[in-house]
């Protein structure tokens, strides 16, 4: 199986990796979330100036971590988009200027396609097989910038069949995080102040319920938080424990619709024209009765899919499903956190598979394509 390379610049995190089938033999992610914080977000501006500051640095540490020399590596992998324009150009200049210098080929990757693929990467020492998937799977990416649902009949033929339709499930946390000063991303600080919430303390409405298609909206529930935060303040009733109750009202809102859609996805009789099962077909489903959907497996990705509460919440769905239908689903969750979050070790992943069906880039026709959707 081939070595290779990987670079990922998407956003604010600077990543190489070393990747030999699903193998990663190294996985090193210089983050600018120090940086950032400050702003509550990403600068694309400054996420450049920080790439081209910590990339090299970071693809030294990543050859020497895999223990390789340029005579080893195959191919060198770079993000093509989604993502940030200026922070993207960076690493395409890099994967260029690497491939002219040790005369590689380039394999141009989807950011979105990583994420969903990366339940799949395997650590060092276990067994190197690339051919272990058991398709159709249903990718679910939830991150700072995308939440989707993807159908994967074949690695490399997707179908995306519901997303949201304003803000991201992380970047609806992000925001909420902004408004409680928690600095920025808020993601794992929510979770660990979801902990000591009182549930039902604040509850939120369950979004896109009355839509009968698999999209998510968190915007609403955003501006409920917004709502909820100014009266809380007003009252003088915003306190240490009122947070922790919103943090935990928060990600089950979050959480909950994801599960929700989740469901209908996998009771739908017909996935590719969305056919969506109606409250009436929900409320006299009895057990065992569900038409087994062709999904196999739930790969969830994304910044996001660190979350423990959420790998729970898909446990509980899937489990709800096995009782409806008699068949069992199982959850691929990324190895670490790591690789929830944005990294070059998913990158070489997805360029592994697309080397194994010879596909890669001429270097003058590589570009930044910051709205790359998965599919496309
Ligand atoms: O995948 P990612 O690193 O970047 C994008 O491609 O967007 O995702 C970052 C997002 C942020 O919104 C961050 O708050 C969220 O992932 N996140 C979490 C957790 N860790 C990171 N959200 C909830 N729980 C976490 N433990
Ligand atoms: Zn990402």
């Amino acid at each position: 199986m081939p070595k290779i390379l990987a670079i990922d610049t998407s956003c604010d995190d600077s990543s190489a990796a070393v990747v030999e089938g699903s193998v990663v033999f190294s996985n090193i992610v210089a983050s600018q979330n120090q940086i950032h914080k400050q702003y509550g977000g990403v600068f694309p501006t400054v996420a450049k100036q920080e790439h081209q500051k910590n990339l090299d640095p970071a693809i030294n540490l990543a050859m020497k971590q895999a223990q390789v020399d340029w005579s080893e590596i195959d191919a060198i992998a770079v993000t093509v988009g989604p993502g940030l324009a200026p922070a993207l150009e960076v690493g395409i200049n890099k994967a260029k200027e690497l491939a002219q210098k040790y005369n590689k080929k380039i394999i141009a990757v989807n950011h979105i396609e990583a994420h969903a693929l990366s339940a799949l990467a395997i650590n060092n020492g276990q067994k190197n097989d690339l051919s272990s998937p058991k398709l159709p799977s249903l990718a679910v990416v939830i991150s700072g910038g995308h939440s989707e649902f993807i159908l994967v009949d074949a690695i490399g033929h997707y179908q995306k069949i519901g997303q949201t339709i304003d803000d991201a499930a992380g970047e609806c946390l992000d925001k909420v995080g902004r408004l409680l000063n928690l600095g920025y991303p808020a993601g794992s600080l929510l979770e660990k102040f979801a902990k000591k919430g009182r549930p039902d303390k604040f509850i939120f409405p369950k979004a896109m319920t009355s839509q009968a298609n698999f999209d998510l909206s968190f915007s609403g529930l955003k501006t409920a938080a917004r709502n909820l935060i100014a009266n809380l303040e007003k009252q003088d009733k915003l306190n240490k424990q009122t947070i922790y109750d919103l943090a935990l009202a928060m990600q089950t809102a979050v959480f909950e619709q994801i599960a929700y859609k989740l469901e209908r996805i996998l009771l739908s009789p017909n996935l590719e024209q969305g056919l969506y099962p109606n409250r009436d077909f929900m409320k006299h489903l009895k057990k065992g009765q569900a038409i087994p959907t062709k999904i196999n497996e739930i790969w969830l990705g994304g910044g996001v899919a660190a979350n423990i509460s959420l790998r729970q919440v898909i446990r509980k769905t899937l489990n709800k499903y096995k009782n409806l239908s008699g068949k069992k689903i199982a959850l691929k969750v990324p190895y670490s956190k790591k690789l929830c979050g944005d990294n070059a070790a998913m990158i070489g992943l997805v360029a592994n598979f697309k080397y194994s069906r010879g596909e890669s880039t001429e270097i003058d026709s590589l570009d930044r394509k910051p709205n790359f959707a998965i599919g496309e």
